[in-house]
């Protein structure tokens, strides 16, 4: 059964479904350089439901979000030991940029990872992805880091994060 989580115009927010799978990996081929085995995807839908999100316009995939959730160290707490959401992946395929929609699928994973009882969420962006990072800003993410040479062609990261309880 399809659980839809948000309705914005023309375009549905609802959890992934293991036939969107294959739609999903074209988005992200399309517009990510990070790629993945259709096992992690099938792994990580399996893991936290709640998080792996799509966003579908008359039938048609558009975006998506996945996440995981993690056990480590607080972005927020000295020493702090939480279970922490990750955006593992997010995109909405070019033509459908600046309408919201990217905004709603982080808004709506943000809902599904707290249900999973996690203290915060985080993510790393290129810090030349200005427009995701404003994204990010907007709901409430901060800078927390900047990783140096995160990505494969030695790009820096920021990691960002956000802290449910603030
Ligand atoms: C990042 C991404 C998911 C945003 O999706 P989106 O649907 O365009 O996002 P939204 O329409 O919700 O925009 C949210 C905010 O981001 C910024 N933004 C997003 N797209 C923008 C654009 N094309 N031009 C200017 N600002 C933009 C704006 O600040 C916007 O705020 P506003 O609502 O006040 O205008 C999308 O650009 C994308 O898929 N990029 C390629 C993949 C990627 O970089 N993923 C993130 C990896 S960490």
């Amino acid at each position: 059964m399809q659980v839809i989580l948000r309705q914005i115009g023309n375009c549905i927010i609802r959890r992934c479904d293991p036939t969107d799978i294959i739609p999903v990996m074209e988005i992200n081929l399309k517009t990510l350089p990070e790629h993945y085995s259709d096992y992690f995807y099938e792994s990580l839908l399996d893991e936290l439901p709640e998080a792996f999100l799509i966003a579908e316009i008359s039938g048609k995939l558009i975006g998506y979000i996945m996440c995981k959730t993690e056990y480590g160290f607080s972005n927020f707490k000295k020493l702090g030991f939480v279970k922490k959401g990750h955006v593992v992946s997010v995109a909405v395929i070019d033509e459908h940029r600046g309408k919201g929609f990217g905004s709603e699928l982080v808004n709506e994973s943000l809902k599904g990872v707290k249900m999973r009882q996690c203290g915060e969420m985080y993510l790393e962006v290129r810090c030349s992805n200005n427009d995701a990072v404003r994204l990010y800003e907007k709901l409430g993410f901060s800078i927390n880091q900047r990783l140096k040479t995160y990505y494969r062609d030695g790009e820096d990261a920021y990691l960002m994060a956000i802290n449910f309880s603030d």
